[in-house]
């Protein structure tokens, strides 16, 4: 897998699978363009991420639900690197969980906002883009969840919104596919990342025994994924959601 060249840009780059996934881009060659509404984040995954002389990594602040800032991020992009990303990763996202009877409107709004429409706004944003540059090929690659396609208890609005990106994603794939632009979903399971942290230990167990691995995944074990279907190898790849569960 070479990346040698190419822009990628991913969402959520400061933290979990998003730092994971920009590390392992970045390895295989790309410069990355990491982007989060968490500064200190972003300079940390900066720090981190691997560079050789040929590469040139950005931090840029983003608010994925809000027209404007992702478009003042493609401007800051475009400003530097003078065309557009072809590797786009969706990976901020956040949760509000509560039981349906007692979950305010505001946590279903929010969640809804950030996972499904920031996803919608950094897709139409950017291939926009991409499309006017004249760019040959493309691949955006959307983090879901497989809560998306089978529900949990507390988190009707995080299932709904995964559920929104996985279809969100196949129609992209139908509409992009015939300018190069593929468009790819993972539907993650348990993993490893500070997102986790307001889990309780009870419900972490019972989904250990859930899975047939019997083990958490790590965020490398998605970005490795992601890093697939960015790259030239999954070429034939378009619409597709992809679990990364350990078998769920
Ligand atoms: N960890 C899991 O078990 C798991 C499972 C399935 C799906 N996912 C999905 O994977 C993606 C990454 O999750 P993670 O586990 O790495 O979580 P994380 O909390 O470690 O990272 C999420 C990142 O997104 C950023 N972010 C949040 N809201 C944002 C916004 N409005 N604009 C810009 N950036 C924002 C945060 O600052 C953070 O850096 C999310 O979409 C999540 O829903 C995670």
């Amino acid at each position: 897998m070479s990346f040698f060249h190419k822009l990628a840009f991913v969402t959520g780059g400061g933290s979990g699978i998003g730092r994971a996934t920009a590390k392992i881009l970045a390895r295989e060659g790309a410069s990355v363009v990491v982007a989060d509404k968490n500064t200190d984040n972003i300079l940390d995954t900066l720090k981190s991420i691997p560079k050789h002389a040929d590469q040139e990594h950005l931090g840029v602040e983003i608010e994925v639900s809000e027209l404007n800032s992702v478009k003042d991020c493609l401007k800051k992009v475009l400003d530097k690197y003078r065309q557009p990303p072809t590797i786009i990763v969706n990976s901020a996202g956040i949760t509000r969980d509560n039981f349906l009877l007692k979950l305010s409107e505001q946590d279903f709004d929010e969640v809804l906002d950030v996972n499904l429409k920031g996803t919608f706004l950094v897709i139409q944003t950017f291939a926009n883009s991409i499309l006017a540059h004249n760019l040959p090929c493309a691949s955006i690659i959307n983090i879901a969840s497989i809560v998306g396609k089978y529900g949990n208890l507390g988190q009707a609005n995080y299932c709904a919104s995964k559920a929104g990106v996985e279809l969100l994603t196949k129609t992209a794939a139908k509409e992009l596919g015939k300018m190069n632009i593929r468009v790819n979903c993972i539907l993650p399971g348990m993993i490893s990342t500070p997102m986790l942290e307001a889990v309780p230990d009870k419900v972490k167990e019972k989904f250990t025994k859930m899975i047939a691995m019997c083990r958490f995944g790590k965020p490398e074990e998605v970005g490795e994924v992601i890093a697939f279907l960015a790259s030239e190898k999954s070429s034939y790849i378009n619409g597709a959601s992809i679990e990364v569960t350990g078998g769920f």
